[in-house]
């Protein structure tokens, strides 16, 4: 929905649809996966540990409307801004530790862009809702769980609650009890489940990263029971 470090708006198109009603994102950061395409029309439960971000959900789902989007003023490249929503648009890790950022011109467009997208998507979200609570307090629910935790390597450190608080054996172990079915996302060093290659990212300066994932469907494991 905004700008955000690791969101997954460009490859969301690379994951399996949702086979269930309900999708629940337990990371949720800025929930691509659950907005691109027709995914947003399911009931969507957010999880978000950092209540900045918890706190913009809130927001967008109970209260704004987008006249009141619109009238979000631009931002000038050189001035200052602590508003935690224009920090995050840097969409770098350090944003998650400033208290105030300088406008960039990076920075200025992104937000202009991000606005108007809110504005014209704000609808999509009215019949979500968020929790901000520690990924493991998400009810059980049969849903399509899209499980996307900061990565067991050095990008997924620079969120306020990043890899170095996650016990990934729990993680996965956990994400194994879940009814319905998980899609779960991660990098280069995920090795606590079996993952699978997804696809390469070309970055900057002719270096790439690989993005990985996992998937189970509960569905599938019923009737390879029922038929052996
Ligand atoms: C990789 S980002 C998710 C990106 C998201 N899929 C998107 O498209 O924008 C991981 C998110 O998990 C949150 N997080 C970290 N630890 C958490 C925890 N224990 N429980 C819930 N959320 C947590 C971080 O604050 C961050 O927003």
């Amino acid at each position: 929905m905004f700008y955000y470090y690791g969101r997954k708006k460009q490859i969301a198109k690379y994951y399996p649809p949702p086979n269930y009603s309900t999708i629940v994102e337990p990371f949720a950061g800025s929930a691509a996966y659950s907005l691109h395409g027709d995914n947003w029309k399911k009931e969507v439960l957010l999880i978000e540990k950092d209540e900045r971000v918890a706190s913009i959900w809130e927001w967008l789902i109970n209260e704004a409307t987008p006249e009141q989007v619109n009238k979000l003023p631009d931002l000038k490249v050189g001035e200052k801004s602590s508003e935690f929503l224009h920090i995050i648009h840097a969409a770098t890790k350090m944003a998650f530790h400033y208290k105030t950022i300088k406008v960039t011109p990076v920075l200025a467009r992104n937000w202009e862009i991000s606005k108007r997208y809110i504005k014209a998507n704000l609808f999509k979200i009215k019949h979500w809702r968020v929790m901000c609570a520690d990924y493991s307090a998400a009810p059980n629910v049969t849903a399509t769980w899209f499980v996307d935790p900061p990565y067991k390597e050095d990008s997924g450190k620079g969120y306020r609650h990043g890899s170095g608080s996650i016990d990934y054996s729990h993680l996965a172990a956990w994400a194994e009890s879940r009814r319905g079915e998980i899609i779960f996302c991660e990098g280069t060093c995920g090795d606590y489940l079996p993952f699978t290659s997804l696809l390469e990212l070309k970055g900057v300066a002719g270096k790439s990263s690989k993005e990985v994932y996992y998937y189970k469907s509960s569905k599938a494991q019923k009737q390879i029971q029922l038929f052996t």
